[in-house]
């Protein structure tokens, strides 16, 4: 079961340049970055409500998330829905004909589990099932 948007992910090439705009002209507060390395990115959270803007750039050359900026620029990157279980729901979603781009969830930023349903399979948007693991939110 998905409860709400967790997040939205936007890709950028200069996270400090992306948070100094996001802050100045929104007027929101980024309040946690972490380089996430076992997903070649580092991440600036902005909370909101329930929900959170995640901004995101390559931690290197060799991040997925260059060939994506290469290809589209800097964009809308990924949906991300929260569960209380993202193995169950990669579980549904994969007998239900979806791809998955991992079977089991594995560790995202900020003390959470994440799994990832490949676009082609939801219309074009890259889709990030998240779950918390009991931390503080940041
Ligand atoms: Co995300």
């Amino acid at each position: 079961v998905l409860t709400r948007i967790d997040h939205v992910g936007i890709a950028v090439r200069d996270l400090d340049r992306a948070v100094e705009l996001y802050e100045r002209r929104l007027g929101v507060r980024v309040t946690a970055r972490e380089k996430v390395v076992t997903e070649g990115v580092e991440v600036a959270m902005i909370p909101l409500g329930e929900s959170r803007v995640e901004l995101l750039s390559p931690l290197g050359a060799d991040s997925p998330l260059t060939k994506f900026l290469e290809q589209r620029g800097e964009a809308l990157h990924h949906v991300a829905y929260h569960t209380a279980d993202v193995d169950a729901a990669l579980t549904v979603a994969r007998s239900a004909g979806a791809e998955v781009a991992t079977d089991r969830s594995r560790p995202g930023a900020h003390g959470t589990r994440i799994g990832f349903i490949h676009p082609k399979s939801l219309c074009g948007v890259l889709t990030e099932l998240v779950q918390d693991d009991g931390q503080p939110r940041s």
